[in-house]
């Protein structure tokens, strides 16, 4: 279908009028919207008990807080008083560390609103994409687990955040806007009814527990409201194996309790099938449980046997299958 005639115009103010919707525009946020869109976020992610309940204050403390946040990338869709949907786009740090420091990437970060009125979600799509078009930037990413995660870690999905599947209307304007899905991810749970035991690896390993480094400043700030913590295996002085893990308090309200996320897995090539993972694995989710967990996650590659295997040990089973997805610009700049 040819979509160009239903593109919208710039109205008064630089917001964007849309064609036969009378009165909507589409508009930077203003901090009178935020009780609104968070009632939409709510509503939009009410089945899904992975995505934290949002209110007001906590938008403003760990979304609009960012040193990086910039409001001209939170698209509001509005018709008089009423909020309808929104969209948030950001250029951003990289936040691993792992990555290049220096690197920033655009990306849309959220998306919301009302099943059934997929050209407003076109129309957000669009209006975020151009927004970040027009900040120099070629590759847009959505919902995307490459180069970091700066907004809504923990609060949606867990630590490496992406897209489920079950919000088919989100990937509707996606897709419709050229987001083509270019990652699969496996958001795998398991119930924990007892604390699991703690197992040994192959070869003697020292398991160090602490505070996830947060010497890069977007690694803090991505972290927001969370204290995510590593655990090490040690084996003399070399670094074995890793697993970051991170208690969600803000999922109780839906799951009667804590969560566990893990975002973090790698054993070292030269230590691997040694039993390294599994010792780490076990150690995280049995710290979850004494810390008040009942349920435990993690998302990873679709086709990742290696991981899967290791999950499956400790009672994880497939829950949502995540898609991240991806927008070039067109050859040449035109479209
Ligand atoms: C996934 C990974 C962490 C496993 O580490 P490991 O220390 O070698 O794993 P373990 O020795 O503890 O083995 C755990 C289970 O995985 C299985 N496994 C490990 N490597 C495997 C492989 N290459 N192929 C198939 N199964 C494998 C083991 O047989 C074991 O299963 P079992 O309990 O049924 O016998 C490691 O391969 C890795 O670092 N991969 C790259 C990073 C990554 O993919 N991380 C996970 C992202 S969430």
């Amino acid at each position: 279908m040819d979509t160009r005639g239903l593109r919208p115009g710039l109205g008064r103010g630089g917001h964007l009028q849309v064609p036969g919707k009378n009165g909507m525009d589409i508009g930077p946020y203003e901090s009178r919207d935020l009780e609104a869109m968070a009632e939409l976020y709510n509503r939009q992610a009410l089945e899904e008990p992975h995505v934290a309940p949002m209110s007001g204050l906590m938008f403003e403390e760990l979304v609009i807080a960012k040193s990086y946040f910039d409001p001209q990338g939170l698209l509001v869709a509005r018709e008089g008083q009423e909020v309808l949907g929104w969209i948030h786009a950001s250029v951003a740090p990289t936040t691993e560390i792992w990555q290049d420091a220096r690197a920033t990437f655009a990306r849309i970060c959220m998306l919301v609103y009302p099943v059934g009125k997929l050209e407003l979600g076109l129309r957000l799509v669009e209006r975020a994409r151009d927004w970040l078009a027009s900040q120099g930037h070629q590759t847009l990413m959505a919902f995307h687990s490459r180069q970091g995660y700066p907004f809504y870690r923990g609060l949606w999905m867990g630590g490496e955040r992406m897209c489920p599947t079950t919000f088919v209307h989100l990937h509707a304007a996606l897709s419709a806007g050229g987001f083509k899905a270019t990652a699969e991810s496996a958001f795998l749970r398991a119930q924990l009814d007892r604390r699991p035991r703690e197992e040994q690896a192959a070869i003697a390993a020292e398991f160090v527990d602490e505070p996830l480094d947060m010497a890069r400043k977007s690694t803090a700030e991505s972290w927001r409201g969370f204290a995510p913590r590593t655990i090490k295996a040690m084996v003399g002085k070399d670094q074995a194996g890793i697993i970051g893990y991170v208690m969600q308090p803000q999922l109780t309200a839906k799951l009667g309790g804590p969560c566990v996320n893990i975002y973090l897995l790698a054993t070292n090539p030269s230590y691997q099938r040694k039993g390294i993972a599994a010792a780490l694995v076990s150690r995280a989710v049995a710290k979850g449980y004494e810390l008040g967990a009942r349920r435990a996650t993690v998302g990873t590659q679709l086709g990742n046997v290696a991981a899967h295997r290791t999950y499956e040990r400790f009672g994880f089973k497939p829950y949502r299958l995540s898609i991240g997805r991806e927008w070039n610009a067109p050859e040449g700049g035109g479209e």
